[in-house]
């Protein structure tokens, strides 16, 4: 099965599932990690969302967004009016990176060149999802679909990521809006629906 596997990785891939197969048999760049957690959605979803990484609560269940930050943006999607089930999730990098703190695993930001290394899959991703739009959630995404580091502050909106055959569009990822103090979060919150419903109307 290892020779098997092997193999498979050196050629492209035919589908999503075989892609999916490889990802799901790959070691984590930073060992730790439970499993590698896949994109879900629909092939043909006219809208994905690409999010950094797995999170804590990711890689136990094995599914994106399921954690707090998960919860908020299924939240959000259902105020901008957006179907999460006929709508595709996937991070830019697929297996959780974390440090000990105490009992507590605490989340690390994956480096360029993690983000680098799982690109080529992310690629191949999307282009069997073919979805119109794919709206970048946070920096660590618009540096996968870009290649470049943007500041989310400036690039904030629709965007054309080279060379990619959808239309993009950037806004934050919503565990920054978690970060966020009390008082600060109603505002920033109803700005991301703002762009949540913006990018639902370019990919209608
Ligand atoms: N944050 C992400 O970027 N992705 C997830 O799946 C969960 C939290």
């Amino acid at each position: 099965p290892a020779r098997a596997l092997a193999a498979m990785a050196a050629q492209e891939p035919a589908s999503l599932e075989a892609l999916n197969a490889v990802i799901r048999a790959s070691e984590p760049l930073v060992p730790g990690a439970t499993q590698a957690v896949l994109g879900e959605g629909p092939l043909g979803a006219a809208i994905a969302f690409v999010g950094e990484q797995p999170g804590d609560q990711e890689d136990l269940q094995g599914r994106p967004f399921v954690g707090p930050a998960g919860q908020l943006l299924a939240r959000a999607l259902r105020e901008a009016g957006i179907d999460r089930d006929r709508s595709y999730l996937t991070n830019a990098v697929k297996h959780f990176k974390f440090e000990m703190r105490g009992k507590r695993r605490l989340h690390q930001s994956p480096t360029a060149g993690e983000v680098a290394h799982y690109r080529w899959w992310l690629d191949r991703e999307l282009a069997f999802v073919a979805p119109r739009l794919v709206v970048a959630l946070g920096a660590t995404a618009v540096l996968a679909l870009s290649g470049r580091q943007i500041p989310i502050t400036r690039a904030r909106g629709p965007a054309a990521f080279a060379g990619k055959p959808f239309d993009g569009f950037i806004t934050v990822h919503p565990s920054y809006l978690l970060r966020l103090p009390d008082a600060a979060r109603p505002e920033a919150y109803e700005a991301f629906v703002g762009d949540l419903r913006r990018a639902a109307l370019l990919a209608a």
